[in-house]
Parts: C-alpha cells; structure tokens; sequence
C-alpha cells in the first residue's frame, strides 16, 4: 500500500515519480473541472519543487522529498476548489515580466497587453509624458509603461487599499516605484487628498482597464473568476458601462488639451463606447484597436485641442 497524493492509500508499490505524479494530478484536475489540467499540474508541481516548469521534464523519474509532496498536495487540493493558479502560486507573467498577486487583485490577462502595446507606440511621440492609470489592481499597466520607457512619470490609482499595496510591491520589484505616484480613491476623487499641485495636475494620456462585466453576466463567469476574483475588479452595473461612462465624461478635465483617454473593454461594448465618445463634445476623435484575436480591444478618444472642461 501506498498513499495518494491526496493521502488516502491506494493498492500499489508505485513510486510517486513526477511523471506519475502530472499523470495522476491531470486526470484528477480534469476531474475537478480544470480546463488547463495538464499546464496547472506542471505550474503547481514545478513551484512546489522550486524550479522551472520545463525542468520537470529532466526530472521524470525523480520521486519527490516529503515536504514538496505536502506542499504539493496542498496546492493540488486548492486547485481541485477552482482557486486560480496564479494566487496559488503567488505571481502571473504579463507582458514578459512577472507580478505578484493575491485575491486581492485582478489576475493580469493577455488582452490587456493590447492596451499597452498601443498606448507604448502612441507614447514614442511623448518621451516624457505624465501618465495616469485608473484602476491600477497589480500595477502591471504602469510598470510596463515604465519599464519600456525611462522618462515618463506616472500615476496610478485604485479604490482597494489592498490592490494598491500589491501594485506598489510590484513597483519595487521591478525597480519602477519611484517614478510612480500611487494614490487610493474612487476614480479622480483620489486627487482630492491631494496638495494643490497634485489636484491641478494635467496629464498627456489616461489608461485604464476598469471593471466592464454586466450585473447579469456575472454568473456566466467560469467558477475560477467568479468564486475566486474580486467583484469590485470585474463588475459595473447592468450594461457594464457604469465606470466606462464615468471615465469618458471625467477623464477630459484631467487631461491637456489633445491628451488621450485609452480604455479597454469587451469586444461586444465597441459601438456604444465609440458613440458615446462621439457625441461627448469634449472630444475630437475615436479609434478602436483589435486584439490578437481580431477583436475590438481597445478604445482612443482624443480630447480637442482647445479643453473646454478647462
Ligand atoms: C479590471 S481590474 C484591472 C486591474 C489591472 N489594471 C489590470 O489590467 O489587470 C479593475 C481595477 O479597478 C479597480 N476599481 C474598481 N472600481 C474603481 C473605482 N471606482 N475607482 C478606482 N478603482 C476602481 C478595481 O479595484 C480593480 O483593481
């Protein structure tokens, strides 16, 4: 007899090898309702084991000490709850660089890598732009843009404490937190706490990834984001627009006059964001950018020259 890797005994003399071990925790995954089985059990198994998941593949034979095989096992266990990987193991890669990350904050997703890949090409014309982010959650759209681009300053605000302090390790682990302001607030009332040159602050370009999910599409979620994420990062009001609206009537009297507002949102929102934006008086042009997979992705609104909201 030997014990599962659950710790219920099992009829066999098998080793508990990292071949066997991906073998049994993919099927027992798969089970579980993971659509990623095989990738999770080699993300969690190379964590447990500290190393690099393609190591794993040097090491199939290997059985493992008794301290990986429970931290192992706990973590299995957690998945087997629907508990995202990337809080399990504490970090996600975005944009080649990684971040830390806990239930407090969004886990980073590739479509948002469109934001910063267009607000990165429309920021080689302003080297030294003032950058503001709404809604920061880990950081990770201020730290891209202030890795990549040496004398832009930013400013990055969220309404979680708790976000915000993730947002703020992640500045110093990739060496970026000194150029980048962090303040806590719904939206621009953050300013208010502000002294009178922070208030009276204009910036060239405002990015944002806000909360865009309908009330009623909550519950169509997979149960890793619904169960696990947290609401106030993922939901805005019965159309999903409740942030977005606010973010395009406010977000002119922030910038210069000709600054932009870049937003993210779900593909399916394009056209009412684009009219809503072309018929705000505030601004003089709308484009839309796609995502890798051909869909509506981001939003540009560039304010007129002349800033009417002063
Ligand atoms: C979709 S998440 C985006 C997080 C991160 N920027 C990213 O792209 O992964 C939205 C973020 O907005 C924050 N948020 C929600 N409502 C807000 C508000 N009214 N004012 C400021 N931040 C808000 C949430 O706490 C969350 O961190």
């Amino acid at each position: 007899m030997s014990s599962d890797v659950n710790g219920t005994h099992q009829p066999t003399e098998e080793r508990w090898t990292v071949q066997r071990l991906l073998e049994w925790t993919t099927a027992h995954l798969e089970k579980n309702g993971s659509e990623s089985a095989r990738l999770d059990a080699e993300i969690l198994l190379a964590h447990s084991r500290q190393c690099e998941r393609i190591q794993l593949y040097t090491q199939f034979n290997e059985e493992l000490a008794t301290p990986e095989r429970n931290q192992f096992r706990e973590l299995v266990k957690r998945r087997s709850r629907l508990e995202p990987v990337a809080y399990l193991v504490g970090f996600r890669e975005f944009f080649s660089l990684n971040f830390i990350v806990s239930p407090d904050v969004l886990i980073p997703r590739p479509d948002t890598e469109t934001l910063v890949i267009e607000a990165l090409e429309y920021l080689k014309e302003f080297p030294r732009a003032s950058v503001l982010d709404i809604g920061t959650g880990t950081g990770c759209i201020p730290i891209c843009l202030a890795s990549r681009m040496k004398m832009i300053s930013l400013t990055a605000i969220d309404k979680s404490p708790a976000a915000l302090n993730i947002a703020k390790q992640n500045g110093q682990k990739h060496q970026v937190d000194d150029r980048i302001r962090f303040l806590e607030g719904d939206l621009f009332e953050a300013f208010n706490h502000e002294n009178e040159t922070g208030k009276n602050q204009k910036f060239d370009l405002i990015v944002s990834n806000p909360p865009y999910i309908r009330i009623d599409e909550m519950e169509t979620l997979s149960p890793d984001v619904k169960l696990h994420e947290p609401a106030m990062a993922l939901q805005a009001g019965v159309d999903g627009l409740d942030i977005i609206r606010k973010l395009i009537q406010q977000a002119p009297a922030w910038l210069k006059p000709g600054g932009v507002l870049m937003m993210e949102m779900d593909s399916l929102q394009s056209g009412e964001i684009s009219n809503l934006i072309n018929n705000n008086s505030q601004y003089e042009s709308c484009k839309v950018f796609k995502d890798l997979a051909q869909k509506d992705r981001v939003v540009f609104a560039k304010t007129v020259q002349e800033n009417i909201s002063g």
